[in-house]
């Protein structure tokens, strides 16, 4: 039963890549498979989708944590650089054009981890290179990325 509710939650927060399948989920299916991990109508969660989820959460709490007045010290560029060779639910999507927008991604993420003063401005900046390669390749959560915007 535990098992059961953790993937419902995880699955309630899953975000398709296309617009248009919005007014879909209500009969989705929803299993575990037998190594645990997520199935969603059938189709395994991509490395790529639970990395740029896991991306999304932190920048969530680091948004909240700026807007606190906090300075905010993160780690994951490493982990991050993941998104250069990740498996995608669409792999033919991970073209040269995806990875120059990654290049550029990266390169800003990097940039707002060694900022230490002005952070608002360096976290926008960033943001925008997610905005850049969601609009191209994956238009589905650009309103929530839009979301972790700070007003400055
Ligand atoms: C270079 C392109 C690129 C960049 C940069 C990028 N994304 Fe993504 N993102 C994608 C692609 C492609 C997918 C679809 C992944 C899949 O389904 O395999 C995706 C999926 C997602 C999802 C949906 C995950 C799910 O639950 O299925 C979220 C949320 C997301 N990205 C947020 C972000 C955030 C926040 C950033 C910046 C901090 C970011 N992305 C940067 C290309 C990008």
């Amino acid at each position: 039963m535990k098992k059961l509710f953790t993937a419902f939650l995880l699955i309630s927060f899953a975000w398709s890549c296309n617009e248009a399948t919005k007014d879909v989920p209500k009969e989705e299916k929803q299993e575990l498979s037998e190594t645990g991990m997520t199935i969603v109508n059938g189709v395994e969660r991509s490395e790529l989708a639970l990395l740029m989820r896991k991306m999304y959460d932190e920048m969530k709490l680091v948004k909240d944590s700026i807007n606190q007045g906090y300075e905010v010290k993160t780690d994951f560029y490493e982990e991050f650089k993941r998104i250069q060779t990740a498996h995608a639910t669409e792999p033919e999507k991970i073209d040269d054009t995806y990875q120059a927008m990654a290049g550029a991604f990266l390169d800003n993420y990097s940039l707002f981890e060694q900022t230490a003063e002005n952070q608002t401005e360096a976290f926008n900046i960033m943001l925008q290179n997610c905005l850049v390669c969601h609009q191209q390749k994956c238009p589905g959560p650009v309103k929530a990325i839009n979301k972790l915007k700070i007003q400055p």
